[in-house]
């Protein structure tokens, strides 16, 4: 498969992994974390699927497009193994939906980060919120649940928060 098809079908999944989470948590209420802004493209989509919620961006390095900026009030800026755990006592409700899209060009450290960041995220999320991966998240609270049809398994990756404590 072309570097280009291959792109194509992950950006396929990534929005159609977006729009069934954002119908999975209507009933859930509270904010949306997306980390990592990059360009801004999934966070542009989700205030789009998601007009009414509040969305906290985590990123270290602003590089986004102009039209897909948050506010400075949402956007939480460092390293997210710093940022993550301060956000704890920050945010003003726990999340209904959090988007990890992390990638960096160094494949073994997001591996290595990829071990940390369900249990970072944990504790800010609602019981049944829901987690949208571009990396395998190896936590056993996090129950993982099917791609919607048409997402190859492993291509991305839907959690939903166990309720049980
Ligand atoms: C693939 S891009 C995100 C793409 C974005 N979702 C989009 O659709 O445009 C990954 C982003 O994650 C950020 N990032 C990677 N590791 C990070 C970390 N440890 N803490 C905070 N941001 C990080 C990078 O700076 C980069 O902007």
């Amino acid at each position: 498969m072309s570097r280009l098809d291959s792109f194509i079908r992950r950006m396929l999944a990534q929005r159609a992994c977006l729009n069934w989470a954002a119908e999975a948590v209507a009933d859930i209420a509270g904010p949306v974390l997306e980390l990592g802004l990059g360009n801004g493209r999934t966070y542009d989509h989700l205030r789009e699927i998601l007009p009414e919620r509040d969305i906290y961006v985590f990123e270290r390095e602003i590089r986004a497009h102009a039209l897909s900026l948050p506010p400075e009030r949402y956007l939480i800026l460092g390293d997210i193994a710093d940022t993550l755990i301060s956000a704890v006592s920050l945010l003003p409700a726990k999340a209904a939906l959090a988007h990890v899209d992390l990638g960096t060009s160094d494949a073994g450290a997001y591996e290595a980060l990829a071990l940390r960041i369900g249990w970072l995220l944990k504790p800010l999320m609602k019981p049944d919120g829901i987690i949208v991966s571009n990396v395998c998240l190896r936590v056993s609270e996090l129950i993982s649940l099917d791609t919607p049809s048409g997402v190859k398994p492993g291509r991305y990756y839907i959690y939903r928060v166990s309720a049980a404590r």
